[in-house]
């Protein structure tokens, strides 16, 4: 594996990855699809690592959304132990690599043991620096968005806020994780062209980048080949 040599400024800041392709994987195989998703870490932690290398600063995983609901009991409550196990698993080995973990998503619903292990996780890399993994679990923009909404009704009726001068600024202060910065590169495995309610408000300018690999054999090289399609790219930001 080769790291790409780009200038500082052609490597993004903040990557969010739509982990896709799991079941597809674990089915070519002949196993259940919660073997896929196992097959998985092991990729999002290879990611995360050549993260690090490249210097990206800010990774985004979608690891339940908040539509993952409509699968069946099975799945779900795999996907929920699943994520218990990875971040008491992997939370050491975390802070020695410098990252600092935060739980982005909706309390509402999720299991309040992955709500434990998440503030526990966060808790021993909140002074991390080296890169933010922000764990999307429970995570929908549209949700986001409602939830962000619904804050500032409550401020405007309790007269803290004006109504009619809400700005970027304020909405963004109400999102789940307010410091999360705007992605740059979007990416999402497995071939499907969509993307899925995922950081739609920080993702408005983003790059997006599919790639036809599934999920479990995705590499941290699959990273830096989306950088390098990344920094291919012009960006315009609605410039002329
Ligand atoms: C999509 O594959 C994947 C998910 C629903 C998210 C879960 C991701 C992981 C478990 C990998 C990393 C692990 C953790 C805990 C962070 P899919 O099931 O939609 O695949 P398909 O489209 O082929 O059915």
């Amino acid at each position: 594996m080769a790291l790409p040599k780009l200038k500082k400024e052609e490597i993004p800041n903040h990557v969010a990855v739509v982990m896709d392709g799991n079941g597809r994987w674990a089915k070519k195989r002949g196993l259940p699809r919660t073997a896929g998703h196992e097959a998985g870490e092991a990729a999002l932690f290879d990611v995360v690592q050549g993260a690090i290398q490249i210097g990206v600063k800010e990774l985004s995983a979608y690891a339940f959304s908040t539509e993952n609901w409509k699968r069946s009991p099975e799945e779900v409550k795999f996907l929920m132990g699943f994520n218990i196990d990875v971040l008491r698993r992997r939370r050491d080995e975390m802070n020695d690599l410098g990252v600092k973990i935060q739980w982005v998503g909706r309390p509402n619903r999720l299991w309040k043991s992955v709500i434990k292990e998440l503030e526990v996780a966060q808790a021993l890399t909140k002074k991390n620096k080296v890169l933010t993994l922000n764990m999307c679990i429970n995570y929908g923009g549209r949700s986001e968005l409602i939830d962000a909404v619904n804050d500032i009704a409550s401020l405007v009726s309790k007269k803290k806020l004006k109504a009619g001068s809400i700005t970027e600024k304020e909405l963004t202060k109400h999102l789940y994780s307010p410091k999360m910065s705007d992605v740059d590169l979007f990416l999402r495995t497995s071939g499907e062209h969509r993307t899925s309610n995922f950081l739609p408000w920080q993702s408005v300018y983003a790059e997006l980048v599919f790639m036809d690999v599934l999920w479990p054999d995705v590499t941290r090289q699959t990273l830096w080949d989306a950088i390098e399609i990344y920094a291919s790219r012009e960006r315009r930001f609605g410039k002329a």
